[in-house]
Parts: C-alpha cells; structure tokens; sequence
C-alpha cells in the first residue's frame, strides 16, 4: 500500500451502500423476469425449495470467496486475484478467473441491455394506454411485433446502455454509490406498492400455493440443475461482480454477514417478484409456466383488463428497468476498474466498453442466435466455471491462515464450516451444474 494508486483506491462511503450496491447488482431481471418464469416451467413449490438450498449451500459460501478476494487485493479482479496468487507463491495463470470474469460481465450486458431496452418499451406503452383495450391476442402479438422491431429495440438498447455508462462514467462513489443509494430505496417502495396492487387485485390464495407447496414429483434433474444456475446468475457470481464491489469495501465491514444480507435480500426480492407476479396471472386466466415471454405478454394481458393497469403496469416495468440498471453497473464495472489500472482514464474506459456492448447488443437484436448464445455460454459455462476456480483457488490453494485472516470475526467453528462447505460441497455442486450444462450443448449440437 506504498504506492499513490492504492491510497486513491475508492472505497464506498459507508457500509450501507455497499450493501446497497451489491443488492443492486443481484437484484436484476434474474430476480423479477427470469426467477418467476423459470419457477413457473419448473412447477413451483418444490422448485423454488432447491433454489433456496443452492443459495445457502454453493451461492453464499462461493459468494463470501468471492468478495474476500475483491477485499484482501483492493483491485479489479485481475489484478486483486494475480496479487493473492503471487502472495500465495502460485502461478500467475490464476489471473484466468479475472479475465473470464471481465470478459462475461461485457458478454452478458450485450443481451442484458436488450432485455432491459425492452422493458423501457412497456413503461411507454403501459403509461400511454397503447394495450389498454386490445384483445389478450392481441396483445401478446405485440411482444413478437417488437422483437422483430430492430431500429426500436436498438433505440431502447441505445438509451439503456448510455443510462448505464452516465452512472458508471462519474465513478465508483459519485456515480454508482450514489445511484444506488437512490435507486434500491425507489425499487423497494415500487416493489412494496405493486405487492399491495397485486395482494388487492389478483388471486393471491393460488400463488401462495403456487409457489409455496412443494410437489416433488414435478422436480426433474434437470430442474435441480437450473436452480444451480439460476443461483449463480442471481447473486452475480462468478464473474467479478462481488470481487470488484468487494474491493470497494470498507476494512471494518464483516464480509460473511454482508454476504448473508444480500442473499437474503436478493432471495426475499425473487419471492416478492413472484408474488406479485402470479396472482396477476392467476386472475387473468393466464398460464404460469409460458417461458421467457411471462413478463412481456402475459403480465401486458392481465394488466389491460385490471383497474388502473395502465398506472402499475408502467409502476411494474419501471422497477424491472431500475432493477436492471442497478444490474448493468455491476457488469461493466469490472472491466472499467481493470483498465483503469493500466492507466485508461475512467471516461474513456467507460465509452470503449459501452461501443463494445453497444455492437454486441446490436448483433444479439438481430440474431436470436447471437443473443441465445452470449446467454448460455456466459450462464451456463462461464459463471460456473468462474465460480468453481474461486472454490478451489480460496478453499484449496491459498491456505488457511492467510483466508481466516481475511474472513475475520465470528467463531472458529463457523468459519471451519463455512471453509469445509467451500472446499468441498460447492466445488461438487458446480462441477455437477457444468457436466450437465456441457452435455446437453453438446446434445444440441447433435455430438453426443
Ligand atoms: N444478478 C443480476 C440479475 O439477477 C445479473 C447480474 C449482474 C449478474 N451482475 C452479474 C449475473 C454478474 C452474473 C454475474 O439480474
């Protein structure tokens, strides 16, 4: 710490906001779009039970690894993990973990930004009544007529991404400290209203069952598996996100029990979103379990015939545009904070990389199978990947003291815990998640 580089180093305000900002960066379309449609193909209940487990069991020990790193090496994953492992007398290839982490976080703002363009969509065309009192086809169609409006998806994907790099650009306190700090209050009262909303104007009764009574006959392996990776993307593990917001993280600040916060918010978040969701659902007839298209057609539906959907619809797509912007700081910053560290001004580290996603965006609109891919290989092979690299390089290569040193407080008993879960149940759980993602892209390529 001799060097003025690390003495200008940002830390966060105070604790709060880096909780705040690490909620932000969990709580995203993973949470309110991908989470209750994912609940819904998997049946529900038994479903959400596995999620619940894989967040405790892989996601939170895998999690306070992660974080740990970000803290002891106060730099961009890059360089913080080259720091510990040349500490540690091991090799500089560890740095891999870094580079992939900077890499997928671009790779998933290219179709991230997409998603989130098209909720801006919905915030106009719910506040402007424009499906108000078109038939349920009707409305539904309008979904596939957008998805195949490329100039109005890159004008959405556009202003979404500038939103994104205008936060980032003024920095890690300036900017995203005090956006979040803006922002999460926003998305939890927004949240709160549109529970009321729902809780007043769907069938609540059939959600609660829905979500909440396991049928395991419904549990498939490979829903178990998609729980896995759904816990991953959920929490931004894998990829830097938590490394680089943990690097920001004030010395005194106990990591285990602001990783257990998150989670725990993050979690919370995702069943609220549910219950919002589906007794909207329910009311209108509709089906739970209609895939990706959950948010975009079905909720448009319910809301067109509910007394003041035009008001909460727009409420609604505005908390899933604020959730993901919150998000999409999270994912560009890993890569920023690196380049800045070669000596990359922050602004224009911030332009370089949004041009990148901007033209990865743009490819991922006019190909579904550039935005398929960018998805699975990032969530299905990198965070995993990532993720079970920080198992082994905490759990297995740094070594014990110089981990317990960082990861202080609490007892030896629930660190010795936290270390065995994390030497061996996450690794085994990750290595499962990745055999079976591999195997079924090499299916679908007809390999195997
Ligand atoms: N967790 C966010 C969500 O649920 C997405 C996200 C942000 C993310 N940063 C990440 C996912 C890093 C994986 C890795 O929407």
């Amino acid at each position: 710490m001799s060097n003025t580089q690390s003495q200008a180093y940002p830390v966060w305000s105070n604790r709060l906001t880096y909780i705040l900002a690490t909620t932000g960066a969990a709580v995203g379309l993973g949470n309110i779009w991908k989470f209750p449609y994912i609940a819904g193909e998997n049946g529900g209940g038994a479903f959400v039970l596995m999620y619940l487990l894989c967040i405790l069991l892989l996601g939170i020990p895998i999690m306070i690894a992660e974080v740990m790193l970000g803290r002891k090496g106060r730099a961009n994953p890059i360089h913080a993990v080259l720091a510990q492992a040349r500490a540690a007398g091991l090799s500089k290839g560890w740095s891999f973990i870094g580079i992939m982490g900077v890499a997928a976080g671009i790779m998933i703002l290219m179709f991230y930004s997409v998603v989130a363009g098209w909720s801006l969509e919905y915030v106009v065309q719910s506040a402007s009544s424009s499906y108000m009192d078109k038939t349920p086809a009707d409305v539904a169609a309008g979904f596939g007529e957008l998805a195949k409006d490329g100039s109005r998806q890159l004008i959405w994907h556009s202003v979404f991404l500038m939103a994104t790099a205008a936060i980032v650009g003024l920095g890690v306190t300036r900017g995203i400290g005090n956006a979040v700090n803006i922002l999460m209050p926003v998305l939890f009262l927004l949240l709160l209203s549109l529970l009321v909303y729902s809780y007043q104007n769907g069938n609540f009764s059939e959600a609660l069952n829905f979500m909440f009574s396991a049928d395991f006959s419904k549990l498939t392996g490979d829903s178990v598996l998609v729980a896995m990776g759904h816990a991953f993307f959920t929490l931004s593990l894998g990829m830097g996100t938590v490394m680089v917001y943990g690097s920001y993280m004030p010395e005194n600040q106990s990591i285990p029990g602001a990783v257990v916060t998150v989670a725990f918010l993050d979690t919370l978040i995702a069943l609220i979103a549910g219950m919002t969701i589906f007794p909207l659902v329910f009311a209108s007839g509709l089906e739970p379990g209609s895939g990706p298209g959950l948010l975009f057609e079905t909720l448009p539906i319910a809301f067109s015939k509910m007394w003041g959907g035009a008001f909460f619809g727009a409420g609604f797509f505005l908390l899933i545009s604020i959730a993901a912007l919150s998000s999409s700081i999270s994912l560009i910053e890993p890569g920023i904070s690196w380049l800045e560290k070669l000596g990359i001004k922050r602004m224009a580290a911030t332009i370089g990389l949004t041009v990148l996603c901007w033209i990865g965006g743009a490819a991922s609109i006019y190909s579904a199978e550039v935005f398929d891919t960018l998805d699975h290989l990032t969530s299905n092979i990198m965070l995993p990947l990532g993720g079970l690299l920080i198992a082994i390089f905490v759990g297995w290569r740094l070594g014990y003291t110089r981990v317990r040193k960082e990861v202080s407080g609490g007892s030896n008993m629930l660190f010795n815990l936290w270390f065995i879960v994390l030497r061996f149940v996450a690794p085994i759980g990750v290595m499962l998640v990745f055999y079976e993602s591999i195997k079924n892209i090499l299916a679908s390529y007809g390999i195997i």
